[in-house]
């Protein structure tokens, strides 16, 4: 049985790494399906997360990464797929959730939605608020693989120099700014 697992993973974290992880030991096979999305301004390019992806599953040997656009539906009935893969945080996923998967239902009967519930020290992660916290400088290696974040303080860098740099737990050193060090650095404590 084949499960695609859609989402933005914009970027992926340790929640859907989770989801991932299972549910490559429910079906026979699970792609990945990164969605392309010319709506969203996304931090990294589809290429980027589907890299990211990639590097965080190489032990899964029943995975595949790939992206798509249009319906989810489309993607899943193109490539044969049985089912749709989704993980609940919490209540207020609850909704939205739900009516995805009733109206794909009413797109193609034969593909069910399928929901796992996120483990519970992942409920309350979401790939904005990583970035969120990134933006301002917080810690965020316990919540994505570790190259996924250098990837993001690498990003935010660029874009926010000055709050990257209180990032003090990055995996791996920043370029100094033109501001001092902080003597008691932000982060994880
Ligand atoms: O990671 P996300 O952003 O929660 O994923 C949402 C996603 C990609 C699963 C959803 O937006 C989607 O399926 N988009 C493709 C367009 C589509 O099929 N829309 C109808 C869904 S009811």
């Amino acid at each position: 049985m084949l499960a695609i697992y859609p989402g933005s993973f914009d970027p992926v974290t340790l929640g859907h790494l989770d989801i991932i992880e299972r549910g490559c030991k429910l079906f026979d096979q699970v792609i990945v399906a990164v969605l392309r999305n010319p709506n969203k301004t996304p931090l990294f390019t589809v290429p980027d997360r589907i890299e990211q992806i990639r590097r965080s599953t190489q032990h899964l040997s029943n995975l595949e990464v790939d992206s798509f656009d249009g319906l989810t539906i489309d993607y899943a009935r193109m490539r044969r797929a049985s089912a749709l893969l989704r993980g609940l945080r919490v209540l207020s996923d609850f909704e939205m959730e739900l009516q995805m998967a009733h109206t794909n239902k009413t797109l193609s009967a034969q593909i069910e939605t399928v929901f796992l519930a996120t483990s519970n020290e992942y409920s309350f992660l979401s790939s904005s608020l990583v970035k969120e916290i990134a933006r301002f400088g917080g810690a965020i290696d316990h919540l994505v693989p570790n190259h996924v974040a250098v990837d993001i303080y690498q990003c935010f860098a660029k874009t926010h120099p000055a709050s990257a740099q209180t990032t003090a737990l990055a995996p791996t050193p920043l370029p100094l700014t033109t501001e001092p060090p902080r003597e008691k650095p932000l982060g994880r404590e």
